[in-house]
């Protein structure tokens, strides 16, 4: 029996800032940025719209009411989560009307824990061939205003059901991992922005993924060329393109590097625009690769590696279904991208700035966002949430 990707779906907030202007205004030649991170924009979430608005948006518009019926897991994957104690997903239950006979957790560990949580959800649904599990990774990547990590903000969710007979990737059994104490990047409870050592966390990144692809090889005893392509985690897209090119050159392939650079290109164009999204990075990835590759990838293997700092690392792979183009949402995903406002400088600086009471107070936030669900404020300490609109 094939378990894996049923559907995905994503969303990201309603502004976007040209990486161009971001650029301009920290006197930094734009070239560094586009070419040298490979970003063009980031989202920026107003105060409005938060991992959880974002994860509910995702999820809504691709569940039909039969696929929440069955729907018995949710794990909600972030590292910018609002609570210590509750987890995200309770609310986007909530909002989105899933089971209430149903377990809901949330999990951590960087950018990888949405992987963690496929591979659950995979044993949940082999356990219960009947029952769906809903993976929502969520999150808004902030580093300091004028910070080397500046750039490389932004944030996105994914909304991924697993279960029996997938329409989208069937995943395979056989995984390779690697797991280290490193502080390349941490965000301690106190802090609202990361502390990141960003060249190390590169080195780390790419390390990694060699340690993970040869314990992949010594169990599925796969090699590169089992592989159609390949999709990486993404905080920004020249790390996908340098991580390609370290593992063409660690299982010693003789590809011209142009080559290697198109096979992932149609995998990084949703993230070019919308910068990293931490956990759901490479499931934003893998959207864009299938709603974007101009081949026909049903039937073909996908080589999949997730990362996150700190850090576990895991190779694995799923075989892309038949059908899968039936059951995409490339216009509804291409249109939200499309549709969001730019922002110009002093309006980013001002969106980064805002910050809701520390102490609970009650406070609404400003109607900026434009997707189904918002933030409407927070009363008692209770943030509270609304709907707007059916799903996009
Ligand atoms: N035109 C074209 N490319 C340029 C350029 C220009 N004018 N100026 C610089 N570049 C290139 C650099 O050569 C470099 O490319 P390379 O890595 O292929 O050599 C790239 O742009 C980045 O320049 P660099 O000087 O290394 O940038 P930085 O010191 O400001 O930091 C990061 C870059 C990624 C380390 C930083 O953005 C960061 O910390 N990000 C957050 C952490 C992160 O994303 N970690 C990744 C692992 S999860």
């Amino acid at each position: 029996m094939n378990i894996g990707i049923d559907a995905l779906g994503i969303a990201t907030s309603c502004y976007a800032l040209d990486l161009a202007t971001l650029a301009e205004a920290r006197g930094i030649d734009p070239l560094k940025y586009t070419q040298g991170l490979g970003q063009q924009q980031m989202s920026v979430a107003p105060p409005d719209e938060d991992i959880v608005t974002m994860a509910a948006s995702a999820a809504d518009a691709i569940l039909s009411p039969e696929d929440k019926a069955s729907i018995e897991l949710v794990l909600f994957a972030t590292e910018s989560g609002i609570d210590q104690s509750k987890a995200a997903g309770i609310w986007v239950q909530h909002l989105i009307g899933l089971p209430k006979r149903c377990r809901i957790i949330e999990l951590k560990q960087a950018c990888y824990s949405a992987t963690c949580a496929l591979q659950m959800a995979r044993y949940f649904v082999t356990a219960h061939p009947n029952k769906k599990a809903l993976i929502l990774a969520s999150d808004i990547a902030r580093y300091g205003l004028n910070t080397p990590g500046e750039p490389t903000q932004g944030c996105g969710a994914a909304a991924v059901l697993v279960s029996a007979n997938p329409r989208l990737i069937a995943l395979d059994p056989e995984y390779g991992l690697y797991a280290d104490h490193v502080m390349d990047f941490w965000r301690p409870n106190y802090r609202d922005e990361a502390l990141v050592d960003g060249h190390y966390s590169t080195r780390v990144y790419l390390s990694s993924l060699g340690h993970a692809w040869d314990h992949y090889v010594e169990s599925s005893g796969r090699t590169f060329a089992d592989h159609a392509t390949f999709c990486y985690h993404l905080p920004f897209t020249r790390m996908a393109e340098k991580a390609h090119e370290r593992l063409a050159r660690h299982t010693k392939q003789q590809i011209p590097s142009e080559e290697l650079l198109a096979q992932i290109e149609p995998s990084l164009s949703y993230a070019r625009r919308i910068g990293n999204s931490y956990s759901a990075s490479l499931y934003v990835g893998i959207a864009s690769l299938l709603e974007n590759g101009t081949i026909d990838l049903g039937g073909k293997r996908l080589g999949l590696f997730s990362y996150g700092s700190g850090c576990v690392a895991e190779f694995f792979s799923g075989v892309v279904q038949p059908t899968y183009q039936q059951a995409l949402h490339s216009s509804r995903h291409n249109s939200m991208l499309n549709l969001r406002q730019k922002l110009n400088y002093h309006e980013y600086a001002e969106l980064y700035q805002f910050q809701l009471p520390q102490d609970g107070s009650e406070a609404a936030t400003p109607q900026h966002a434009t997707s189904p669900f918002r933030l409407t404020g927070v009363k008692n300490h209770v943030r509270l949430y609304e709907r707007l609109s059916e799903s996009y």
